[in-house]
């Protein structure tokens, strides 16, 4: 039996809020819907954050309200306080994520908050969860590198993953923000984060920005992770983080896996009509 990989789709998100155009509603719900058909088990398709911060997302209740539900399939948004969770929780939400960075520059830049800060709301939102039942994935940004902070400590990034896994997050995704790493420096910081949990409660999310994300993918996987974030497409940043271009794409990703003999679940085509849907969304962009 070939090694099942979970490829977490989160381009309806990440994917989507860093692009300039002003995309409507239907588009997204259409392309989560194509998402939906393609063997993905988690789509990350909204985000309840504050619209003054991030317009893309402002449609994100109208998003989960819209999709055709596939069994199975769950999906998720981010929420970075209560106000969210809640507006989340109305939209009928599967699971949420909280989002925290391994450097104070970054988790000033995107939340407007030190990192303790954050971590009280996100405790605030665990606790909510876990009397509803509603799984929380945690974020740690910048687990290799800060644009305003430059290097991160890898026991910085393994303090945050311990804090989030205490306060109830079943899994931690570890962000790559401006895709900075290097197999060396990704191996390094598992080094440290594995001492605080083990790799199957842990993803791989990395920015592509230098052309690294499947070495840092291999290397992840020779260490035991079995989860990866990809956008499909290819496509979005990070808004407050500069310079920082998208996930590593989920069909590049998936190919990448088969040929190594992983077993990803994944429908192909239907992942390719998705992924020409996502970059036809980008408008002016390069197609
Ligand atoms: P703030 O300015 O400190 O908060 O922002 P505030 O409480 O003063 O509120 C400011 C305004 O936002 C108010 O509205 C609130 O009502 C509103 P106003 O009175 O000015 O009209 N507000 C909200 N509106 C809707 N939904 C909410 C909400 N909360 C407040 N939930 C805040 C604090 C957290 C809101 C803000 O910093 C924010 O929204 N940040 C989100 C930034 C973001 O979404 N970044 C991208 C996602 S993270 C990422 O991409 C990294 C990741 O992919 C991993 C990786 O790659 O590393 C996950
Ligand atoms: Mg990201």
């Amino acid at each position: 039996m070939p090694t099942k990989i979970e490829l977490f789709e989160v381009g309806p998100r990440d994917g989507l809020q860093n692009e300039p155009r002003d995309i409507p509603v239907a588009e997204k719900i259409a392309l989560v819907d194509t998402l939906s058909k393609s063997g993905l088990r988690h789509i990350e398709c909204a985000s309840f954050v504050s619209p003054r911060w991030v317009p893309q997302m402002a449609g994100s209740a109208q998003v989960l309200v819209g999709i055709k539900r596939v069994e199975n399939v769950r999906y998720t948004a981010l929420t970075p306080n209560l106000r969210g969770f809640d507006d989340a929780l109305a939209a009928k939400v599967d699971e949420v994520a909280v989002f925290a960075s391994a450097s104070e520059g970054f988790s000033r830049a995107n939340l407007n908050a030190t990192i303790a800060q954050s971590l009280a709301r996100f405790r605030d939102i665990t606790s909510a969860a876990k009397a509803l039942n509603i799984p929380v994935r945690g974020y740690v940004s910048c687990i290799v590198s800060c644009p305003f902070d430059g290097p991160t400590d890898p026991a910085q990034v393994a303090y945050v993953v311990r804090q989030l896994r205490d306060m109830g997050c079943y899994a931690v995704s570890l962000g790559d923000t401006i895709g900075a790493g290097t197999p060396d420096s990704i191996q390094t910081m598992l080094g440290a984060v594995l001492d605080v949990a083990p790799a199957r409660d842990l993803a791989g999310h990395y920015h592509d920005t230098g052309g690294r994300a499947l070495a840092n993918i291999d290397v992840s996987i020779a260490l035991g992770l079995r989860v990866f974030d990809t956008s499909v497409g290819g496509l979005g940043g990070c808004p407050y983080a500069p310079g920082a271009s998208g996930n590593v794409a989920t069909e590049t990703t998936a190919r990448h896996l088969a040929a190594m003999g992983y077993d990803t679940g994944l429908d192909l085509p239907v992942i390719d009509a998705a992924a020409a849907q996502a970059r036809a969304m980008r408008g002016t962009s390069d197609v």
